[in-house]
């Protein structure tokens, strides 16, 4: 009986846990895509002439690794982020490293 409880007292914490690492990522993400370039990524692509990042996440155009080439390389009129994306207060309070920075706004601009 108490061995049950510990166990599922701590199934609990875990997915607590989880749960909490989800939000800050999420929160991270939010706070590149708002903050980046001074202006955030929206000042450009909330504009619908511009490419619609979260739409083409979920029709399934933008991958994971397109994504992050077009924040290392840029094109055309994408600057390129990466750098930006770094120098974030927010990432470097997280002590994220560029992996971790590039899922965070990945996951945020899916969540959308
Ligand atoms: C100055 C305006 C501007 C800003 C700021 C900007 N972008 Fe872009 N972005 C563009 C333009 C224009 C394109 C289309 C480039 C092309 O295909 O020629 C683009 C393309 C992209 C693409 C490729 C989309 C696709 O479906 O092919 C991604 C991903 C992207 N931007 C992410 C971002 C992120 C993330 C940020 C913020 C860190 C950001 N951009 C900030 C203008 C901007």
């Amino acid at each position: 009986m108490k061995k049950s409880f510990a166990i599922a007292a701590s199934l609990v914490l875990v997915a607590l846990s989880g749960a909490a690492v989800a939000d800050e990522q999420l929160e991270i993400g939010q706070k590149i895509y708002e903050r980046a370039f001074g202006r955030g990524c929206g000042t450009c692509h909330d504009i619908a002439s511009n490419p619609q990042l979260s739409a083409n996440i979920k029709a399934g155009t933008l991958t994971r690794a397109s994504f992050e080439k077009m924040l290392k390389e840029g094109k055309g009129g994408m600057p390129v982020a990466i750098a930006e994306i770094m120098k974030n207060k927010a990432v470097e309070k997280a002590g994220y490293g560029e992996d971790q920075a590039v899922d965070a706004l990945y996951q945020y601009i899916s969540s959308k």
